[in-house]
């Protein structure tokens, strides 16, 4: 090979990688383009979480961003004739709270999928809970306007729908978690 061909391919075999680097990073640190980092919500805010969602027989309840898996695992405790639905951007997540619920015992109740939440459809769930980011509240509205049925409810951990009325609130208030919000479209 002569050398220009092969620092030719040398540029374009590191361009490649770049992307592939790009792409990982991105689903690794969703934020700004999917939706927020990795960050956990604190037992208390977990517990407001468990109240304001209020796990009833037969509630099919998605979890946008699951994380480590805990407050899957906490709403499942609550009640299990439940269905719970984990979507985590994060691969490493993914595994991390596929073991916790594996070890917690709910691995016939809890489903986690490795799903961007911007791909998922909405309309089966009659729960959502969440802790996302600023950047995620107005797109994730009009979301939830299209897909949601009637009377389902939204629990988000701190961040606020721009729109929507919120019904209850529990919990204190920090400069980026604490407080939990329902909403009822
Ligand atoms: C602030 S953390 C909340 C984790 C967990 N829900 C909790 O309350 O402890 C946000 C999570 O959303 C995930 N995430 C961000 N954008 C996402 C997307 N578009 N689809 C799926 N998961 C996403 C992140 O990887 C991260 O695990």
């Amino acid at each position: 090979m002569r050398s220009r061909e092969r620092s030719d391919m040398i540029t374009w075999l590191l361009i490649i990688l770049l992307i592939i680097l790009a792409f990982l990073f991105s689903i690794i640190f969703p934020f700004p383009l999917f939706g927020a980092p990795f960050d956990f919500s604190r037992d208390e805010a977990i517990r407001n979480i468990v109240k304001l969602t209020a796990p009833k027989n037969g509630d099919k309840i998605a979890e946008l961003g699951s994380g480590d898996g805990r407050v899957c695992i906490a709403l499942a405790r609550k009640n299990p004739k439940t269905k719970i639905y984990g979507f985590e951007i994060n691969p490493i997540l993914v595994v991390l709270s596929k073991i916790n619920v594996n070890k917690a015992g709910f691995e016939k109740q809890i489903k986690i999928k490795w799903k961007n939440f911007w791909f998922a459809d909405f309309g089966k769930f009659n729960k959502i809970v969440m802790f996302q980011f600023d950047n995620v509240m107005s797109r994730i509205e009009k979301k939830f306007d299209k897909e949601l049925k009637k009377d389902s409810l939204i629990i988000s951990h701190h961040w606020k729908l721009p729109h929507w009325k919120i019904v209850r609130s529990l919990g204190k208030e920090h400069i980026s978690y604490g407080k939990v919000h329902l909403y009822k479209r």
